[in-house]
Formats: C-alpha cells, sequence, structure tokens
C-alpha cells in the first residue's frame, strides 16, 4: 500500500483511467467493467480494478486540480507500477466551434499552473501526450465513428476565475478548453518514461454560458471512456 491508496502490490492494473470524480471511478467500475474490485476507499478516493475485453484495466478517482490528481498519480507510478494513464474528464469549452458532449484529445496541455515554472526555472515547458495513447484513441474513434477534436488545452489552477473574459487570450491562441489536471499529469509521465493521455467531454461553454444536461454528461462520458477502454 501506498500513502493514499490501500491496494496491495498487484492489485492495480498497468491502465488506469482517471476520473476526478471518486464516483465516477464507481460508475465506470460498474458500468464497463467485468467482476470490479474495490482497492481503494482512503479519503472516499475510490479505486477499482475489474476486466474490459479480456484486459485487466483499472479506474482510480483523483480529485481536482493537479495537486490532488498528482498525489494519486505519482503513487500509482511509483508504487504500483503503472505505466498507462488516462485522464477521463469534462471541460469547459473556449472556442465555439467546439460544443457541449464534444470529445476533446489533449495533445498538450498549457497552464496557469507554477508547478514547471518553478521546476524549469522560469522557462516554459510543454506537457504533450503520449503519441502512442493518442494515436490508438484517435484510431478507435475513427473505427467507431465517434467525432473527436484534437489540440492544445489549458489546465487551470482555479475554476472560477476573477476575470471571466480572461479566456479570450487562450482562445485567441487556438486552446480548445479548460479543464485542472493535463499539464501536471503530461510533465509526471514524461519524468517517468510511461504514458499519458487526457480525454475530455465539454460539459460547459465559457463561450456561449451553456451547460450539460445530465443526460448529455451521462453520455458524453460514456463515448469518452469507451475510447479511454479501446486504447487496452
Ligand atoms: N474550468 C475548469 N475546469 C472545468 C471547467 C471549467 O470551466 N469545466 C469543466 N472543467
Amino acid at each position: 500500500m501506498s500513502l493514499h491508496i490501500a491496494a496491495k502490490k498487484g492489485e492495480i492494473a498497468e491502465t488506469v483511467l482517471l476520473p476526478g470524480d471518486p464516483l465516477r471511478a464507481k460508475w465506470i467500475a460498474e458500468t464497463f467493467l467485468e467482476d470490479p474490485i474495490c482497492y481503494n476507499e482512503i479519503r472516499g478516493m475510490l479505486g477499482y480494478t475489474g476486466i474490459y475485453g479480456g484486459k485487466r484495466v483499472s479506474v482510480q478517482g483523483s480529485g481536482m486540480g493537479i495537486p490532488s490528481s498528482l498525489i494519486y498519480c505519482h503513487e500509482l507510478i511509483t508504487a504500483y507500477g503503472v505505466k498507462n494513464l488516462i485522464r477521463v474528464g469534462t471541460a469547459g469549452s473556449y472556442q465555439k466551434e467546439v460544443k457541449i458532449r464534444d470529445i476533446v484529445l489533449a495533445m498538450a496541455a498549457s497552464t496557469t499552473s507554477s508547478i514547471n515554472h518553478s521546476k524549469f526555472k522560469h522557462a516554459n515547458y510543454a506537457p504533450t501526450a503520449s503519441f502512442e495513447l493518442f494515436m490508438k484513441a484517435v484510431q478507435y474513434a475513427k473505427d467507431h465513428q465517434i467525432p473527436i477534436t484534437a489540440g492544445n488545452v489549458l489546465s487551470s489552477d482555479v475554476f472560477y476565475a476573477d476575470d471571466p473574459e480572461s479566456y479570450k487570450l487562450w482562445a485567441a491562441y487556438n486552446v480548445l478548453c479548460v479543464e485542472m489536471e493535463a499539464a501536471g499529469l503530461y510533465t509526471l509521465a514524461a519524468k517517468h518514461g510511461v504514458r499519458a493521455l487526457a480525454i475530455l467531454t465539454i460539459s460547459d461553454s465559457l463561450v456561449t454560458g451553456k451547460g450539460a444536461s445530465p443526460e448529455e454528461r451521462e453520455t458524453g462520458f460514456s463515448e469518452m471512456v469507451r475510447i479511454a477502454m479501446g486504447t487496452l
């Protein structure tokens, strides 16, 4: 067991899906996995391992924001030997063409977080997705006619911005949407030589001010999980 994860060695698969919400982890495990076993309840941050399409896979809640999610990702990599980390989460659209329920693959993640700014002595590091996972996800979406968009996203440190117009600068540089974890995940994965990808469903739009209905959230989430499982 590690500090925040109660699983014994070998109880977590090499590929882990990472929703922020632990109850989403439970829902994914119960909806998509055969024989799911809950290996973690510490802090209510549920984690499960089960079988999908004959392959072992785990789902671990990671909390909101880079600091929380990196605690879980660090322990998954260093204590449990996890090799593929796939974030499945929601994001707010920055572009009018990127609509509610659209699925965005984060090729790269810009950030307002200072994690890399201090690490790289005020130079800028470019956190990028694993090419291998990215290509597998694209291929799966293509084969199953699930429309996707891909590009740069913003991993923000704040959900409630002081200035509601501040997104426009990122939007002008073709950042597609905002979430709160991918830049940290990609940097950590690079450090440890493992693979990471963030697959996002648009749950709200900063351009239109609209949000997804509960049904839209659920369907969007299912498609995103199917793409994530398609990389197995
Ligand atoms: N900001 C940050 N993260 C998000 C948002 C948002 O507007 N929507 C969904 N995740």
